[in-house]
């Protein structure tokens, strides 16, 4: 069993042909609403890979929050720990345009989390194979995850995303840790290369295209990306840290888990959404091989 702490926010993207300068409208060619946060993003990632997978989060009492627990739950992956809070559900203003995104989070019942609920959670905790965190619940909740997971022997993914609260107080208790390159530079500055080199296959920084990096213990290893056309690349870090855990838990070795989360990163990509494009295992494998002849 995966268990995902974390964010569960409504996506509310915009598309459009330029982004508008300060002060002035422009018309816009798209909105939709899709599933997103990137916690819940991570639980779909592993559960379209075959994992049992169980969310930790919370949602709002209003439309939203009914929309988000009923789409986790038709990823099969399970709800019954996901509170639902009097107040509004997290969501996500996604602006695309110029093949980039402008993402505001505003965190709703996300931040209704409280490390005491945590607590709460301990035995289910304990009894995961892997438990995935992110930033976008408050940093007692992470806190106390990373402990319990630490204490019972349980290996996690610290996603540090975004970055803005990340404490190194967190390095000694994560299993994984996986920045991306400008989170890397936040936590450990320019010289994050050399950082690799003390969390040896524990810590590894995505790359976007470029694949991902991590030091072996005797040397840097980049595992390339697989090339492909983006539609658009919202979720494709999140694709890769559920990727990366499912891989893990099956014991893959820690470049050939990587390899494995940029091929299923690189397929998300190609469709639009956070969620759409996550790929099944067949997928995946079939990039893999497909790359490989
Ligand atoms: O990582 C992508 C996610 O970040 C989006 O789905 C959005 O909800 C934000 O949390
Ligand atoms: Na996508």
């Amino acid at each position: 069993m995966i268990t995902v702490v974390g964010s569960i926010n409504m996506d509310l993207v915009v598309q459009t042909d330029r982004f508008p300068k300060q002060g002035e409208t422009t018309l816009g060619t798209l909105y939709t609403t899709v599933p997103g946060g990137k916690g819940a993003n991570q639980a779909v990632a592993a559960a379209r890979l075959g994992n049992e997978v169980q969310m930790i989060g919370a949602v709002g009492q209003d439309a939203f929050g009914t929309e988000l627990v009923a789409g986790l739950e038709s990823e099969g992956i399970q709800v019954e720990s996901i509170k639902r809070i009097d107040g509004a559900s997290g969501i996500a203003n996604i602006l695309l345009s110029e093949g980039d995104n402008r993402i505001i989070v505003v965190p709703g019942a996300n931040h209704s989390v409280t490390a005491e609920e945590i607590v709460a959670f301990t035995e289910q905790l304990a009894a995961s194979d892997l438990v995935i965190m992110q930033l976008e619940t408050p940093i007692p909740v992470i806190q106390q995850t990373l402990k319990i997971c630490h204490q019972h022997g349980v290996p996690s993914i610290l996603n540090p995303a975004p970055a803005s609260g990340f404490t190194a107080d967190f390095l000694p208790y994560c299993t994984y840790l996986t920045p991306n390159e400008t989170e890397a530079e936040e936590i450990f500055g320019d010289n994050w290369e050399k950082a690799l080199e003390e969390y040896p296959n524990r810590l590894v920084v995505t790359l976007g295209q470029k694949g991902a990096q991590f030091y072996d213990g005797q040397k840097h290893v980049l595992v390339k990306g697989f090339s492909t056309k983006a539609v658009d690349t919202t979720g494709a870090g999140d694709t890769f840290n559920g990727a990366l855990g499912a891989a893990l838990v099956e014991g893959q070795g820690f470049e050939e888990a990587v390899r494995f989360a940029n091929a299923a990163a690189s397929l998300s990509v190609e469709k639009f959404g956070a969620q759409g494009g996550m790929p099944n295992r067949a997928a995946v494998e079939a990039r893999m091989t497909g790359e490989r002849s």
